[in-house]
C-alpha cells in the first residue's frame, strides 16, 4: 500500500524536484509527468554521479517502478530520443510509456518560440527555447498534432503540411523569421515514432490500474507554483497549469486519487528568465548564495537570479496547490551566512498583504518586508538527522512552518539523494 503523491514546485522552479521524486520513487510503482515538456531540467545525483532529466521522469533509475508522461506533457519527439541515448545502461524502453494523447512540439514551434521572443524585445519572457508556449497554443486552439495521429502516415503528412504551413506564414510573413521545412518534419516525426510506438499506450488506463492496486502513483511536477499560467507571475510564467490540480488532468486520474500534495521549496528563492522577484538580492550576498548553491539553469545553463525566502509567494503556492507538507531544499547553502532574512509580508503602497497579490501590476509594485533571523554559521552540508541540525537552522525552519501554517516533512541538505532528512514517511504515511 503506497500513497499517491504530487510533487510540486512552489516557487518559480529548479526547487530540486528532481531529487525528491528519485528519492520518493523507488517505494511508487509509477512515476508520472503530467505537465510542461523539456523545458524542465531535473537533477539527480548518488554518490557523486549526476543525471539530468528533462522529459523523463525521475524515477527512471530505479529497476521496479514505471515512468509514464502524461497527456498534459507537450513531447518533443528529438528530444525524447536524445534524452533516451543519453541515459546509458538504463532500459527505457522497458521502462518508460508516453500517452498517445501527447501533444508534439514540432521545429516549427521552436522557430515560433524564438521569433516571439525576438519581437518582445525587452519585454522578453527569458523562455527556454524549447517551443513549448506555441506548442501549448495549438493544443488550446485545437489544431496540434498528438501522437496518436502518428499511427497514419498519410493522415499524418497532411497534418504536418498544414500545421507547418500556418506556421511558415506567420514566421516568413509576421516574424520575418526563416519557415521550416514541413517535409522533413513529417519525416522525422515518422521516424522517432516508429521507433517509439511499442511505448505509446493510454496511461491513464496504465496508471488506473496501478492506482485500484495501490501500489502508490508519484505525480512529478515541473516549473514552479509562480510559472502557473493562470495563477503566476503573468506574462511572465510557462504555459501550462502548474499546479497540483493539473496532476489529475494532465494524466487522466481525477482528483480524489491524490492522497498527498508536497510542496518542494527551497531556503530561499531563485528565478530563471524575465518577470518580477520582490526578493531578489542584487548585492554580494546574492552572488554568494548563487556560487555556493551552484544557481546555474540545468535546462539552459542561464544563471538564476537568487533572493531570500518569500512567505507571501509561498503562502500563494500552499492555497493553489493544497500543499499538505513541505520539503525545504538547499538548506546547506545557507551555512556560512551571518544573517538570514524571510519576507514575512509586502508592502503594497503603504498596505501590508500576507499573500502575494494576482495582479501581475500590483505584484510588481510589491517591496518586501523583512524579518532577520540569526545565520548558524554551521554546517548542515550532507546532515540526514534532525537532531544534529544547528538549533538556529532550526528555529529557521520553525520559523517558516509557523509562518506558512504547513508542516515541513522532509528536509534536503545537499544534492545527493541520501542527504535528506525525512521527519515524516509519506508513502506509507
Ligand atoms: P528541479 O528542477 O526542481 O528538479 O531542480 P534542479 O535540478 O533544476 O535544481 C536544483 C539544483 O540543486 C540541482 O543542481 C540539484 O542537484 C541541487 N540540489 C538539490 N537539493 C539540494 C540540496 O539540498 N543542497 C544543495 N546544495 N543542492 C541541492
Ligand atoms: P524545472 O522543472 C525554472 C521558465 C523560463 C521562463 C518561463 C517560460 O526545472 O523547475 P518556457 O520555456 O516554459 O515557455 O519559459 O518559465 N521555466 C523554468 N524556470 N525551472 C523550470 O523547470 C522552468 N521551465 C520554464 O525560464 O522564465
Ligand atoms: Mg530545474
Amino acid at each position: 500500500m503506497a500513497n499517491n503523491i504530487v510533487v510540486i514546485g512552489t516557487q518559480w522552479g529548479d526547487e530540486g524536484k528532481g531529487k525528491i521524486v528519485d528519492l520518493l520513487a523507488p517505494r511508487c510503482r509509477a512515476v508520472a509527468r503530467f505537465q510542461g515538456g523539456h523545458n524542465a531540467g531535473h537533477t539527480l545525483v548518488l554518490d557523486g554521479k549526476k543525471t539530468i532529466l528533462h522529459l523523463i521522469p525521475s524515477g527512471i533509475l530505479h529497476e521496479n517502478t514505471m515512468c509514464y508522461i502524461g497527456n498534459g506533457v507537450v513531447l518533443s519527439l528529438s528530444a525524447l530520443e536524445e534524452e533516451m541515448q543519453e541515459l546509458e545502461g538504463i532500459d527505457v524502453a522497458a521502462k518508460l510509456r508516453i500517452s498517445e494523447s501527447c501533444v508534439l512540439i514540432l521545429p516549427s514551434h521552436i522557430a515560433l518560440d524564438n521569433a516571439r521572443e525576438i519581437k518582445r524585445g525587452a519585454k522578453a519572457i527569458g523562455t527556454t527555447g524549447r517551443g513549448i508556449g506555441p506548442a501549448y497554443e495549438d493544443k488550446v486552439a485545437r489544431r496540434a498534432i498528438k501522437l496518436f495521429d502518428c499511427r497514419n502516415a498519410a493522415d499524418l503528412k497532411d497534418k504536418v503540411e498544414k500545421l507547418v504551413g500556418y506556421h511558415n506564414f506567420l514566421l516568413t510573413e509576421y516574424f520575418g523569421a526563416e519557415y521550416v521545412s514541413a517535409e522533413e518534419t513529417y519525416q522525422e516525426v515518422l521516424r522517432i515514432y516508429e521507433a517509439i510506438k511499442p511505448m505509446v499506450c493510454d496511461v491513464t488506463a496504465e496508471l488506473a490500474k496501478v492506482n485500484a492496486s495501490r501500489e502508490g502513483v508519484l505525480f512529478e511536477g515541473a516549473q514552479g507554483a509562480m510559472l502557473d499560467i493562470d495563477h503566476g507571475t503573468y506574462p511572465y510564467v510557462t504555459s501550462s497549469n502548474t499546479a497540483s490540480g493539473n496532476a489529475a488532468a494532465g494524466t487522466g486520474l481525477g482528483p480524489k486519487d491524490i492522497d498527498h500534495v508536497l510542496g518542494i521549496a527551497k531556503a530561499y528563492t531563485t528565478r530563471v528568465g524575465g518577470g518580477p522577484f520582490p526578493t531578489e538580492l542584487f548585492d554580494e550576498t546574492g552572488q554568494k548564495i548563487a556560487e555556493i548553491g551552484h544557481e546555474i539553469g540545468a535546462s539552459t545553463g542561464r544563471a538564476r537570479r537568487c533572493g531570500w525566502f518569500d512567505v507571501p509567494v509561498m503562502r500563494r503556492a500552499i492555497v493553489n496547490s493544497s500543499v499538505d507538507s513541505l520539503c525545504v531544499t538547499k538548506l546547506d547553502v545557507l551555512d556560512s551566512l551571518p544573517e538570514i532574512k524571510i519576507c514575512t509580508a509586502y508592502d503594497l503602497n503603504g498596505q501590508q498583504l500576507a499573500v502575494a497579490p494576482a495582479d501581475p501590476e500590483l505584484f510588481e509594485q510589491c517591496k518586501p518586508v523583512y524579518e532577520t533571523l540569526p545565520g548558524w554559521l554551521a554546517k548542515t552540508e550532507s546532515a540526514q538527522d534532525y537532531d544534529a541540525l544547528p538549533e538556529k537552522a532550526k528555529a529557521y525552519l520553525k520559523r517558516i512552518e509557523d509562518l506558512l501554517g504547513v508542516k515541513i516533512d522532509m528536509i534536503s541538505t545537499s544534492p545527493d539523494r541520501n542527504d535528506t532528512i525525512i521527519l515524516k514517511d509519506l508513502v506509507t504515511e
